[in-house]
């Protein structure tokens, strides 16, 4: 039955797809990447096809109109079009395949599997949109997630349904930490959005980064740079809605999108491609309105049900924290890891700044004594910071200030604490314990630091 039922969804979709040819249209210009056509009913958002030969389609979107001219944005690179190009609108054809039959697939921004491994086994197909969720019936972050990561773990705590920023430059190690946080994490699913960022590192991803027995319990969706910016803005659209549809059925999801800002800006060049005028460094306001719609998706479900947990990378550049998209998104998200190039220049890694971190939602999901223990991290961490110049000089005199003097007798332990391994995961309970052994009060020279160092 459920077959049947299954087939005939997909001969409605089929049906769905197939252009009215009553209403086509032409188009009348194109310039970079918009192209105006007129004649044509279609509203925005909806689909076309535009054909470019007898035998050659490419789909596009309607991203705006003016009068009765309508500015569509192709969603595959156009090349040899013709002025007066036929248009055919489609209906309402946004919706994605879903079922058991994603997991260890790897997908482009139309859901279309790039893996070689034939079509995806889909069970049904839902609207891209997805439904908006009362934030008053979801279910509020009280438990813990382990990521596997110690400074995260100890530090910055993170619960499931929490969103998280890892804020950092390029080339700090952002997508080395999501590699293992995939790995490491206790969720069921993952589902990885790979946006805009190069080509090479997607292969690297899912061969290094997840392996096989990872990419088992993961969706892959790819969309590389030299993908149009429709292209990728629905890659990451797709990858909150399968996360979506993954937690809708309970499940606990872990979702990371590398990277945040480059679905800003996929959404930059089109909105400024339709004529929208530029605000905060080149950015239109549409920009700041459509990364909270997306952001806003991850979280909890309703109470007893599933929950994405979420990690978007924000691109700080030329590690300016002020960026105006790094600022819209710590606004937004419940908490953000920030990647320090000068630790990841002293070989520090993961290069968290626990300075600069936080997480909103720790107080809430942890002990008192786990709680305490952080701030003592934190305090002693900035205290020796704020002298490390005397002391590097050797003009900080021991004894002036009892903190300063711990500081000085921590460091090292504390500096061995926060690095980590690629290959080695720390549990959350082990973390925790280590935390305290490394602020243990008289530390045994032998045993404890031995322990932590090591790890
Ligand atoms: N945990 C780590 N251990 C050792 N080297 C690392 C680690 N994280 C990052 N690196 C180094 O930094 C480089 C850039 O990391 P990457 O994650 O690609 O940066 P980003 O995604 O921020 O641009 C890596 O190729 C690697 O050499
Ligand atoms: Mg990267």
């Amino acid at each position: 039955m459920s077959r049947l039922l299954s087939s005939l969804q997909r001969y409605q979709q089929l049906k769905l797809r197939k252009p009215r040819l009553r209403v086509e249209g032409r188009i009348t210009r194109m310039i970079g990447l918009t192209l105006e056509a007129v004649g044509i009913q279609a509203a925005v958002g909806d689909c076309c096809q535009i054909a470019i030969s007898v035998t050659q389609r490419v789909e596009a979107e309607v991203v705006g109109f003016s009068g009765d001219r309508i500015y569509l944005m192709p969603l595959h690179p156009i090349e040899g079009l013709q002025p007066g190009a036929k248009v055919y609108p489609l209906m309402d054809i946004s919706g994605v395949a879903v079922g058991p039959g994603l997991l260890g697939r790897v997908l482009n921004g139309t859901g279309q599997p790039i893996d070689g491994l034939g079509p995806i086994d889909a069970e049904q197909h839902v609207s891209l949109a997805g439904e908006i969720i009362n934030p008053l019936i979801r279910d509020p972050i009280k438990q813990t997630l382990d990521v596997g990561i110690r400074a995260i773990n100890s530090v910055l705590t993170v619960g499931r349904g929490q969103r998280m920023g890892l804020f950092a430059g390029s080339g700090v190690g952002k997508s080395v930490l999501l590699g293992m946080m995939t790995r490491f994490t206790e969720a069921e699913i993952t589902v990885v959005g790979l946006i805009g960022e190069r080509g090479r590192e997607v292969k690297e991803f899912i061969e290094h980064s997840l392996g096989p027995e990872g990419m088992k319990r993961s969706v892959v969706i790819a969309s590389p740079a030299d993908d149009s910016p429709l292209m990728r803005l629905r890659a990451a659209q797709l990858t909150t809605r399968i996360a979506e549809y993954y937690r809708d059925q309970g499940r606990n999801v872990l979702l990371l999108m590398d990277s945040l800002t480059r679905y800003a800006q996929a959404q930059r060049e089109i909105a400024l491609a339709v004529g929208e005028p530029p605000a905060t460094k080149g950015y239109p306001p549409s920009v700041f309105a459509k990364l909270p719609k997306l952001v806003e998706r991850a979280g909890n479900g309703k109470a007893g049900g599933g929950s994405v947990t979420a990690f978007y990378t924000v691109l700080t550049e030329g590690d300016d924290q002020q960026d105006p998209v790094a600022d819209s998104a710590r606004a937004i998200l419940d908490g953000h890891v920030v990647l320090s190039r000068s630790l990841a220049e002293q070989g520090h890694y993961p290069a968290i700044d626990i300075e600069a971190s936080i997480s909103r939602a720790m107080p809430q999901i942890v002990e008192p004594e786990h709680l305490q223990m952080m701030l003592r991290l934190k305090q002693i961490y900035s205290k020796y910071r704020q002298n490390e110049d005397l002391i590097a000089v050797g003009a900080y005199v021991r004894g002036s200030d009892p903190d300063t003097d711990f500081a000085i007798e921590k460091m090292p332990l504390l500096k061995a604490f926060l690095q980590q391994g690629i290959n080695d995961a720390h549990p959350l309970r082990e973390s925790v314990q280590h935390l305290a052994m490394a602020l243990a009060p008289t530390p045994q020279p032998g045993a404890n630091s031995a322990t932590v160092a090591q790890g």
